[in-house]
C-alpha cells in the first residue's frame, strides 16, 4: 500500500458512522487522527477500537454548533500537533423541516451544525494550510443538495451550502497546493439512515460507504458523487423543469404519508 501523503488529520462527526469509519480508515494507514464530537465515550470506545492501528486516535470533545469554540480547538490544535493536514468537516445531522407544519428548533440546528458547523470548522483550518501552502480540507455534503426535498427543506439546503461553499474555496485555492474535496453520498447504512421510514434506493453498507469517501480523498477528487446508480438519477431529477419536478416529488410525498 502506497504510504499517505497525511500526518495528521481531523475528523468532526467521528463518534459514529461515516465519521467514525473514516477516522478508523486513516488511522489504520498510520495517520495521527484527532476525533471530534460531543459524545465522549463513544469517542473514548473509537480510540480503543484504533489501539492496534499503525497510527493513533486522539479524541477531542467538541460541539461544532459552538462556532467560537470550533475556532478556539482548531487553531490550537493546529499549532499542538505541527499543522493539521488533512480536516474532514463530517459532523452533520438530519430531520425533518415539513413546509406544512415548519418547525424551527429543528431547522434550527440543522443551520448550526451542518452549515455553521461545517463552515467553521473549514474557516479555522484553512488559514494555517493556506500559510504552509500545504494541506487538504475535505467537506461531506450530500446528493440532496441538488434539489429540493419533500419535508427535508433544511438538511438538503444545508448540503447545497456546503456543496457551494467548497466549490469556491476550489477555485481561490486553485494555485494553491491546499486541496479541497467536496464528498457527496447517496444513502449509506448509519444511525442517520437507520430513523428513516421511506424507502432508500441502492442503500449502501458503511463500510462500503466509507471505503468510497477515503478512497476519493486520498486521490484528491475535486467533487465525488456515490453511488453511481444515485448520481444518474439525480443528473437526471436536476434537468426536470420544475412544475414535472414539483409534481413527482409531491407524489412521493403522498406515498411516504400513506406508507407512515
Ligand atoms: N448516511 C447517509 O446516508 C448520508 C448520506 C449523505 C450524507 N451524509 C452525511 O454524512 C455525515 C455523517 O453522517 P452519518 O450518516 O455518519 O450519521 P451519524 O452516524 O448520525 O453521525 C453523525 C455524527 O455527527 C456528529 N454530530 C452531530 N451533531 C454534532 C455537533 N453539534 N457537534 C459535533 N458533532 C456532531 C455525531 O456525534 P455526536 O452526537 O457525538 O456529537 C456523529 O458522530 C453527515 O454530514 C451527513 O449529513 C450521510
Amino acid at each position: 500500500m502506497k504510504p499517505l501523503r497525511y500526518r495528521t488529520a481531523l475528523v468532526t462527526g467521528a463518534s459514529s458512522g461515516l465519521g467514525r469509519g473514516l477516522a478508523l480508515w486513516f488511522a489504520g494507514r498510520g495517520v495521527e487522527v484527532y476525533a471530534a464530537a460531543r459524545r465522549q465515550a463513544e469517542l473514548e470506545n473509537l480510540r480503543d477500537a484504533g489501539r492496534r492501528l499503525a497510527g493513533r486516535i486522539v479524541p477531542m470533545v467538541l460541539d461544532v454548533g459552538d462556532a467560537e469554540a470550533v475556532r478556539h480547538a482548531v487553531t490550537i490544535l493546529d499549532g499542538k500537533c505541527g499543522g493539521l493536514d488533512l480536516v474532514v468537516a463530517n459532523a452533520g445531522v438530519t430531520g425533518v423541516t415539513d413546509g406544512r407544519n415548519i418547525n424551527w428548533q429543528t431547522t434550527e440546528t440543522i443551520i448550526d451544525v451542518n452549515v455553521k458547523g461545517a463552515a467553521s470548522t473549514l474557516c479555522a483550518a484553512l488559514p494555517g494550510m493556506v500559510a504552509r501552502n500545504r494541506g487538504h480540507i475535505v467537506g461531506v455534503s450530500s446528493l440532496a443538495r441538488h434539489r429540493g426535498l419533500p419535508q427535508y427543506a433544511a438538511y438538503a439546503a444545508s448540503k447545497a451550502f456546503l456543496s457551494t461553499f467548497l466549490e469556491s474555496l476550489r477555485i481561490d485555492l486553485h494555485d494553491s497546493k491546499v486541496d479541497v474535496t467536496c464528498l457527496q453520498p447517496g444513502f449509506v447504512k448509519t444511525a442517520m439512515t437507520e430513523r428513516n421510514k421511506f424507502y432508500m434506493p441502492f442503500l449502501m453498507d458503511l463500510e462500503e460507504g466509507v471505503e468510497q469517501m477515503a478512497s476519493a480523498i486520498v486521490r484528491r477528487e475535486r467533487e465525488y458523487s456515490f453511488p453511481w446508480q444515485m448520481e444518474g438519477a439525480v443528473s437526471l431529477l436536476k434537468t426536470l423543469p420544475n412544475a414535472v419536478f414539483d409534481r413527482m416529488s409531491a407524489k412521493m410525498r403522498s406515498r411516504r404519508e400513506d406508507a407512515s
